[in-house]
């Protein structure tokens, strides 16, 4: 029942008072909800919501993905177009970002209505128009902006690098003919082509909830929830279960929906039915047509009609003005609910000639329609931020909201009445209002930030993910008897079984030749008390000439510098075991043999691929025959790595190198490598993982660059992973970018010079340098100095921010690999909590002030259930490559020691047959004497 005890202030006879008041209220109690009532509303909006994220856009809330994983973090930064399409306005703006400080300029343009309601071409060449002259009025029509696109409406999206959107269906005051099921990114972009006078790089399409919570997220780190309640209504969060593997992601409810399979039709007025019948898409966004903006005035003109058809306002005199839709506009209601000039605005606004006390009747209208909007918008919320609450298991949840649009900003009360019902009917949640400020543009620019960053460098976790599932499938490809031959990633075994387990010992050599420097060691592993390793080592020169010339000349090289060593070591008359750290791939069939499948990074000697390298160096050490040497093991530098960590950490079975190439191994399960016989126990297999991508799989995420990078190097379309993130590269693609954005203008004033032109010119360690905090703007000066360019001081952030590109983009890359590895081995021990160490060399890693630090974030946000300990290798390969030899050295001295002895046992082959027949008593040596072996010795082939 209602309540009949308002009008108190109208001017007429105490008699007629009575009946108006009550045939007014009468027609306004429909409008006016209970709790009980607006606690179903609640219920029913989280049914939908639950629905919707269950039936994937057919319920009638559509639960969109919006693919935007994380509110902004304060690293986004540079300039960005933002253009917002669908609210009010039309809204141009270009943002910058600096320092988490955001600078804004816009202009705004009206979208007549026939244009919102033409054909699809002619909205887009409209858009095209206005950015045009927006670009004309900020003199940038040649910059060539990223730009983030505000599309208010329902979109499905794919991914947000994909950069689409397809318009499920127009909603609001929108109708243009042929967008429906069209990507309105495409329309746009052809719209800008058709001008043909400016270009854009449209780099993400967002709803302008999701702009909104971006917005307001920038100055509110607990704003997880965008709400818009302006010419149209809706709500996007950040929503945990979206995919098993994701933990969160924000979706575009599309709330407006609700109602449109019935659910609201207990509460829905004849005036709301009016209205959705005389709208342009009857029968949908019933919600939104009981909340928002564009249809609030309309309520309230059909109540109005209703009432002065009865005779109870303006005398009973029915005007065309009140007979025109749309007449009745959402901020009349504003103005008149604001009390002060209520029967001015009244008569002068709506040009309808009524008295004060219509005014007063009017006002009361208009308090019922938008209270009830509030109310229900209320909520609607308290289902949302409940939900969040449930989500995260929390009694209690503290979140911000932030809002936009004309009702919530202009109208008086809407604002309290929506805090005060989201309060009571979600008792549980402090909810905190935000209005935002600045709209949904700088939002929408902050996601561009973010998608840029995939798409030209900085991967974003979505794509990282893929990358890593696709990496999984290239390991499993790769260790395939069927499927190898034409795996990117070769998955070579390695002959190695186990990390060292503390028995070691010994004198040995170890050979480290691939990484930046060519190194000899002499290892010492002694066993007094407790294990003791002792390192001398030396560096050599491998010149230019001699890594591209003959195989002949290089293995001569290195056969020289190991004479000299020993030499200098005094061992020239020993014949010390040699572990050979050789770090290119190689295919092997036992330890101490190794086949060159190819050459990659600066290694391109004759004559060498396809042949062993072991055989290579003892033929070159023979023909010098001042000294001799027993090469046991050759090993890659990632086992070599993995070896030396797991001297000291007993759990490490993963091996990366992150320097001038990068590659990783790790311990197989013996049964999954097709390519080696047994099945028991592990082997540690070389992923060559530089290769990732040889296939074409991760064409999607190179870049210009990338390519450019590839067709100068020696071995085009090979190692492309290792091209787009090690050291070697590095340098070299920082230097294109510059050279890119100084032809483009965007700095050096637009300079080139032959230095910033040559090739390696800036290499990988000046983008430590410049990414060192301190440091980094003097070491940024002679960089560019050497590079005869004179830099102003924008131009050092710049050049500063192509370095952060560059060497986010190799982490978040390195870390999805890396990943990738980390779930096989989870995978294949079958444990929910994975806990490993992975060891780690390489200069890019050591050198780097944050690379570090980025890899380890990276990885663990990618494998969330593993304690990973990343254990840098302090003393190089070397002595892990002696590990492995020791183990060799063991295995072999065993083998010679048994031999020995059984050669006193070696009988003629006529002597075996005959002891053959004696089975009886070979079986009592067998067991007695030496079990299996002598068995073997016994059993003549
Ligand atoms: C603006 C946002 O501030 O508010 C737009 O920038 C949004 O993206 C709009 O669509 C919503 O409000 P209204 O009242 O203009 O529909
Ligand atoms: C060294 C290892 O520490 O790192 C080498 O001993 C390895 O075996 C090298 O190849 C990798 O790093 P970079 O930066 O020298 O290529
Ligand atoms: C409509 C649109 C929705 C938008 C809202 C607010 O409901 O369908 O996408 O967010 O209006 O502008
Ligand atoms: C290259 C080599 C690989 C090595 C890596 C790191 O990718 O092919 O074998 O491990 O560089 O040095």
């Amino acid at each position: 029942m209602c309540h009949h005890n308002r009008f108190l202030l109208l001017n007429v006879a105490k008699s007629d008072i009575i009946s108006l008041v009550f045939q007014v209220d009468e027609t306004l109690c429909p409008f006016k909800l209970s709790q009980e009532q607006l606690q179903l509303v609640k219920a029913r909006m989280r049914a939908g919501l639950e629905a919707g994220l269950k039936t994937k856009g057919s319920s009638a809330i559509k639960m969109l993905p919006s693919y935007v994983y994380r509110t902004p973090d304060g690293t986004e930064h540079g300039k960005y177009l933002a253009l917002d399409l669908g609210g009010t306005n039309f809204r141009a703006m270009m943002v910058n970002f600096k320092r988490q400080n955001a600078r804004l300029y816009h202009k705004i343009y009206t979208i007549p209505l026939e244009i919102m309601q033409g054909t699809g071409e002619e909205l887009f060449d409209h858009i095209a128009q206005c950015v045009s002259d927006f670009l004309d009025y900020m003199g940038m029509k040649n910059a060539h902006l990223p730009a983030g696109f505000t599309f208010s409406f329902p979109c499905e999206q794919t991914a947000i690098d994909t950069v689409s959107g397809t318009l499920v269906s127009w909603t609001k005051g929108y109708k243009a003919t042929d967008c429906e099921g069209h990507d309105v990114v495409s329309m746009l972009r052809e719209a800008i082509k058709r001008r043909n006078e400016f270009d854009l790089d449209i780099v993400a399409v967002v709803n302008d909830t999701v702009g909104t919570m971006m917005s307001c997220a920038y100055e509110d780190p607990q704003c997880e929830i965008g709400l818009i309640a302006g010419t149209g209504t809706n709500v996007c969060y950040m929503e945990e279960e979206v995919d098993a593997e994701l933990s969160k992601m924000c979706i575009n409810t599309e709330w407006g929906g609700l109602g449109d399979d019935g659910s609201l039709d207990d509460i829905i007025t004849p005036y709301d039915m009016e209205v959705n019948q005389n709208s342009i898409n009857p029968g949908r966004q019933r919600f939104e047509k009981l909340t928002s903006g564009m249809y609030l005035g309309e309520i309230v003109r059909q109540v109005l009609l209703d009432l002065t058809r009865g005779g109870l306002l303006f005398r009973g005199h029915v005007t065309e003005t009140l007979k025109t839709p749309g007449i009745f506009e959402t901020k009349y209601l504003s103005q008149i609910e604001r009390w002060e000039k209520l029967c001015v605005s009244v008569r002068e606004t709506l040009g309808l000639k009524g008295t004060c006390d219509d005014s007063i009747i009017v006002k009361e209208v208009c308090g019922a329609v938008s209270r009830r909007a509030a109310q229900l918008c209320g909520a609607g919320m308290a289902a949302v931020v409940d939900k969040i609450r449930e989500n995260r298991g929390l009694d209690h949840l503290n979140i911000t909201v932030g809002v936009d649009g004309a009702l919530y900003k202009l109208h008086p009360h809407f604002s309290r009445v929506l805090k005060d019902t989201t309060e009571v009917l979600a008792p549980q949640c402090n909810v905190t209002f935000l209005p935002s400020e600045e709209g949904s543009g700088k939002g929408a620019a902050l996601i561009s930030a973010v998608a840029r960053q995939i798409i030209t460098s900085r991967t974003g976790r979505w794509t990282l993910l893929d990358i890593m599932q696709q990496f999984r499938r290239e390991l499993a490809k790769g260790l395939g008897r069927d499927t190898n031959p034409t795996a990117a990633l070769k998955m070579l075994p390695t002959f190695v079984r186990s990390i060292p387990d503390g028995s070691e010992k010994g004198d040995f050599i170890a050979l480290d030749l691939g990484g930046s420097n060519f190194r000899i060691l002499r290892v010492k592993v002694s066993h007094e008390k407790k294990q003791t390793v002792q390192m001398e080592s030396q560096i050599y020169d491998t010149p230019e000439d001699i890594i591209h010339g003959s195989g002949t000349r290089l293995f001569d090289h290195v056969a020289e510098c190991l004479g000299d060593f020993m030499e200098k070591q005094n061992i020239k008359d020993k014949k010390l075991p040699v572990g050979f750290t050789f770090s290119f791939p190689c295919q092997q069939t036992k330890l101490d043999e190794g086949f060159l499948i190819t050459w990659t990074k600066r290694f391109k000697a004759g004559g060498v691929e396809g042949m062993d390298v072991v055989k290579l160096l003892n033929k070159a050490i023979k023909k010098r025959g001042d000294y001799d040497a027993d090469i046991m093991a050759v090993v890659n530098d990632t086992v070599g790595t993995m070896m030396t960590c797991g001297f000291d950490d007993q759990r490490c079975e993963v091996g990366i190198i992150i320097g001038t190439g990068t590659n990783a191994c790790y311990m197989e399960e013996l049964r999954n490598i097709d390519l080696v016989e047994g099945d028991e126990g592990r082997m540690c297999v070389n992923t060559e993982w530089g290769a990732f991508g040889d296939d074409g799989r991760l064409e999607d995420i190179r870049t210009e660059f990338d390519r450019e990078i590839d067709r100068g190097s020696i071995n085009p379309g090979k190692q492309l992973f290792e091209k787009m993130v090690s050291g070697m590269y590095m340098g070299e693609l920082v230097r294109l970018i510059l050279v890119k954005m100084a032809r483009e203008g965007l700095v050096f004033e637009g300079r080139i010079t032959p230095e910033l032109l040559t090739k390696g010119k800036f290499e990988t360690k000046h983008i430590s340098a410049i990414e060192k905090s301190k440091e980094g703007l003097s070491k940024a000066r002679e960089i560019l100095t050497r590079l005869g360019v004179e830099p102003s001081t924008d131009d050092f952030s710049l050049v500063s921010q192509v370095c952060t590109v560059v060497s986010f983009r190799s982490a978040n890359l390195i870390a999805a690999a890396l990943a990738g590895i980390l779930m096989r081995l989870k995978e294949n021990k079958g444990v929910a909590r994975l806990r490993t160490t992975v060891g780690i060399d390489g200069s890019l890693y050591k050198m780097h002030p944050q690379y570090a630090r980025r890899l380890h974030k990276a990885v663990r946000r990618l494998v969330p259930d593993t304690d990973v300990r990343f254990l840098l290798s302090e003393s190089g390969s070397g002595k892990g490559a002696a590990m492995v030899t020791a183990v060799a050295y063991r295995l072999a001295e065993h083998s010679r020691q048994i031999a020995q002895i059984l050669s006193e046992f070696r009988l003629t082959t006529e002597q075996l047959l005959e002891v053959r027949k004696l089975s009886q008593w070979c079986v009592c040596v067998c067991v007695c004497v030496f079990p299996c072996v002598l068995c073997h010795y016994l059993t003549p082939s």
